[in-house]
């Protein structure tokens, strides 16, 4: 089966790409466009070349396998068919359906015009994947759309929809029928003996540019970008399109897109890439377990949580009633929605019209009899067994028998909560994370009895809610809050140590972090975490720090009360010397001798408990696989996704060195430094994480 088909419509020629699932531009697909340019160009009935894709889309990127292989690489590059796009006399006019993405997008720029469907989306999403476009997309981006939209694009890896492209300029016209336009199209270019337009050639939009627009706009991503390569390359390269003769900027865009191919930072991007697919794989659920479709939705309590998962069903499209004990509850709990929606409309993120059309789906209600027309009740109520019993007790009583009953818990046993009901089966935890409406997590756990159909349903509707899902066992704190406590814990430790909030959480940014665990802390409130720490069960034998329980004492919950590790004003945390002297307080009564502490031991002290938390989770099945942990702490915990995660960075530094550093900690540093014993079998085998999997 050729991949790309050679169809004749009279004069023109359609090279039609079909190469399932998304036509991606592998070695294949480039040889077979190659060897379609080629004959077309020298068959003199041929008078112009429209290219195209078969199964509903225009490619949507290069093939991601090809990067680890080499295989992108390999002769003919993408930039070969576009020479040979470029050189052929006749117009070639690209038909764009679907998604056009990366590799595939750049093509479509090296035609000499294009036309898109009116439901088509294009972008060059490369930086995701930390790369930049290597196929000339920053040139021809730029000289199309000018320097200001392709570093607003190209930066942040944004789809753009087909009418953004048409006013932007990247397009040529938008079409129904976007393959019969693109003929007609092609055929009166040549007819009309139209000049052809070599994109590459293009000056107008690169003239004249602001000489000071690239340090601005260095300037301006970079509290969001620090740390990574590829966004500042594609600043680079713009710029170099700007300011540099073409075969020069071209040439410098290769030199940075090979740069970035070979950075760790791609390859750990990458990983994740893969993880998110994989993660919504579960061994024990076949695939030909149906998901209940999702029409009506019930979110059980308005606060914090419960408002932003209501617009998660909102956002998608889904009715949702919102339950509160109090119609004052509500009203607090539904201004809250809106003052959210509006804030979104402000930044410009959702349209007006999107959000009236979201607060239509969503209901205020006050009693139970509306659950009744509900296919899944998400209870966020009072972190509290009692309360969730209660309120568990009571939905079953009244929900549809058919009807997921699940819970946002983000610590409690969601086999004591199904108990409280007579199907257990249809109990299952879905644990967002807060702000709810805006982080990408959805970590779903599964008791004992939930069954393979609940869970099916709830990984199905991670993905309507356009979230990255995880599912997680049943054990305290489950994957991410199990993880975190060794993390935040050890934080506190090196405070007591001779450590000071601001160096711990400078390590933990510089790492990558998005936010230091400090910073966390009074983001979420301390008051709120020294409760979560209460109801542990901490062993007997096992240290903590009294640091959370003082600062509670003193009224430093964290920003909301203006003061927790830090002073704030506004969100501005501001070293405060109070603070410390509490610290030094607390290191004197525990006899503590305060030292200098390094920030290479402070990285290591954060981040080994987390390896080693993580393979305990492993080993217990609680995390199918060690990459479903990377999935969570990237998306729900800030985790710097271009490091890859936790127990990917344990294993690029080498699972045996990790074991070995904490070897060394554990004298000095407790029972919790001792290794995970499957962390000590992978170190001493040579193995990775991929030889553990569950299920
Ligand atoms: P919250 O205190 O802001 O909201 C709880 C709401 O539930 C209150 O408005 C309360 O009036 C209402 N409520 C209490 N009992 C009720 C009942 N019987 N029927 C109807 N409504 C009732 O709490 P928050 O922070 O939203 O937490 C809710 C759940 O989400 C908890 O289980 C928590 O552990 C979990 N969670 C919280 C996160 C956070 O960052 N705040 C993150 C992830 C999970």
């Amino acid at each position: 089966m050729p991949v790309v088909n050679y169809r004749s419509e009279a004069d023109v020629v359609v090279l039609e790409i079909d190469h399932p699932p998304v036509n991606a531009l592998s070695l294949a697909v480039r040889e077979g466009l190659l060897a379609g340019l080629k004959q077309a160009g020298a068959d003199a009935a041929v008078k112009a070349i429209v290219i195209a894709g078969a199964n509903g889309t225009f490619p949507a990127g290069a093939d991601i396998n090809e990067f680890a292989s080499g295989l992108v690489l390999k002769s003919p590059i993408t930039r070969e068919v576009q020479a040979q796009m470029e050189a052929t006399s006749k117009p070639v006019v690209a038909a764009i359906a679907g998604t056009a993405l990366g590799g595939g997008f750049e093509l479509a720029l090296a035609c000499h015009w294009r036309i898109a469907a009116n439901s088509a989306k294009v972008g060059l999403p490369e930086v995701k994947l930390g790369l930049i476009p290597g196929a000339g997309g920053t040139q021809r981006f730029t000289r199309l759309a000018g320097p200001e939209a392709a570093l607003d694009a190209i930066t942040s890896g944004t789809h753009i929809l087909a009418s953004r492209a048409l006013e932007l300029g990247l397009v040529d016209a938008l079409a129904d029928d976007v393959v019969a336009e693109a003929i007609a199209f092609a055929r009166r270019a040549a007819q009309e003996n139209r000049p052809l337009r070599i994109v590459s050639d293009l000056a107008d939009k690169i003239t004249g540019v602001k000489a000071n627009l690239f340090a601005e706009f260095r300037g301006k991503i970079q509290a969001k970008a620090r740390g990574q390569l590829a966004p500042f390359r594609i600043i680079d390269s713009i710029q170099a399109a700007c300011t540099q003769p073409k075969d020069e900027a071209f040439r410098i865009e290769r030199e940075f897109f090979l740069e970035c191919r070979n950075s760790p930072q791609r390859k750990a991007l990458v990983h994740v890439f893969f993880a998110e697919r994989e993660a919504r794989k579960i061994p024990d659920v076949p695939a030909d377990v149906k998901p209940l479709p999702i029409r009506k939705a019930v979110v059980i309590g308005a606060g914090t949580m419960g408002g932003g998962i209501a617009m998660n069903f909102a956002n998608a499209g889904i009715p949702v009633d919102l339950l509160e004990l109090s119609r004052e509850a509500l009203d607090r709990g539904l201004g809250l929605i809106q003052k959210n929606y509006a804030g979104s409309v402000t930044r410009g993120s959702l349209t007006q019209g999107r959000v009236d059309q979201a607060l239509s789906l969503i209901k205020g209600i006050t009693d139970y009899e509306a659950v009744a027309g509900a296919d899944i009740v998400v209870e966020a109520v009072f972190e509290d067994m009692k309360v969730k019993q209660e309120v568990f007790g009571k939905l079953d009583r009244v929900a549809a028998p058919h009807a997921i009953l699940a819970t946002n818990t983000s610590t409690l046993d969601i086999d004591a909560i199904a108990a409280a009901t007579a199907r257990p089966e249809k109990v299952v935890g879905t644990h967002f994370f807060s702000p709810a409406n805006v982080m990408k997590l959805l970590e779903n756990v599964r008791g004992k009895r939930t069954a393979p159909q609940t869970i099916a349903t709830v990984m199905a509707l991670g993905k309507t809610l356009s979230k990255v899902v995880v599912l997680a066992g049943n054990c305290d704190g489950f994957i991410g809050n199990r993880m975190l406590q060794f993390y935040t814990g050890e934080a506190e430790f090196l405070l007591e140590e001779g450590a000071t909030p601001e160096q711990i959480d400078r390590v933990s940014e510089g790492f990558g972090f998005a936010m230091g665990p400090l910073a966390v802390r009074d983001l979420a409130g301390n008051d709120v975490g020294f409760m979560i720490r209460k109801g542990r069960r901490i062993p007997a034998d096992e240290r903590w720090s009294p640091i959370l329980q003082r600062l509670v004492e003193q009224g430093r919950l964290g920003q909301k009360t203006g003061k927790g590790f830090y002073r704030y004003e506004g969100r501005t945390r501001i070293p405060d010397p109070e603070v410390l002297s509490l610290i030094e307080g607390v290191s004197r009564e525990l006899g503590i001798k305060r030292r200098e502490i390094a920030d290479q031991e402070i990285l290591e002290r954060l981040l080994h408990p987390l390896v080693n938390e993580g393979a305990k989770i492993v080993d217990e099945g609680i995390a199918i696989r060690a990459s479903d942990i990377d999935v969570v702490y990237v998306n729900g915990y800030g985790f710097p996704a271009y490091k890859g995660g936790p127990m990917y960075w344990g294993e690029e530094i080498g699972l045996a060195k990790v074991v070995e550093t904490m070897r060394r900690l554990a004298p000095s540093h407790g029972t919790r430094w001792r290794p995970a014993p499957l962390l000590e079998r992978l170190a001493a085998s040579g193995e990775g994480w991929s030889s553990v999997r569950s299920g």
